[in-house]
């Protein structure tokens, strides 16, 4: 005779945490389309910039474009692990006005606060993944921690490049 597998007594899959399972999967889902929006406008920030000082900055954000994919990836694959599907392209909305090409593709500094601005929001929201994540999600919760710590360093890194603008009062 056939039998359903039975449910898990632990953790995510836990019958009595499928309102968290679910709360969790539209947080993860917020989180994918944060990466595939960075992932947009850091491909046409290491592009439009001009200028020598632009060379430094166009290098660092064609790096974070891999990793900004990966992390796409990784919030997609964890969406289906948790039973949840992965959003299509329709249901796209864009936010980052911040970094929409500058008026004069020399305007470095307004690609950098933009970078930061980014940053800061990927680093809040995972910091609510990881908070909502805690007690009832171990894999989300190890998962996210990982990526926010590359968010800080890329934050890190942007806060640095603003540092020297602003000590030469460029910024
Ligand atoms: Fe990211
Ligand atoms: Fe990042």
């Amino acid at each position: 005779m056939a039998s359903t597998p039975r449910t898990a007594a632990r953790g995510i899959f836990a019958e009595e945490n499928a309102e968290a399972r679910a709360e969790i999967i539209e947080l993860l889902k917020k989180a994918y389309w944060m990466e595939i929006e960075t992932v947009m406008s850091y491909i046409t920030n290491s592009v439009n910039p001009d200028g020598v000082r632009a060379q430094e900055i166009i290098e660092s954000l064609r790096e974070d474009i891999q990793e900004e994919l990966g992390h796409a990836q990784q919030f997609a694959a964890r969406i289906k692990e948790l039973y949840g599907v992965v959003p299509g392209s329709m249901d796209f909305t864009p936010e980052q006005s911040y970094l929409q090409p500058p008026e004069h593709q020399t305007d470095i500094v307004h690609v950098i606060k933009g970078v930061i601005e980014a940053e800061t929001g990927a680093i809040e929201h995972y910091n609510q993944i990881v908070e909502a994540t805690e007690e009832v999600d171990p894999v989300t919760n190890d998962m996210v921690i990982d990526i926010l710590r590359d968010e800080e360093g890329h934050r890190r890194l942007f806060e640095g490049f603003l540092r020297e603008y602003e000590s030469e009062g460029l910024a």
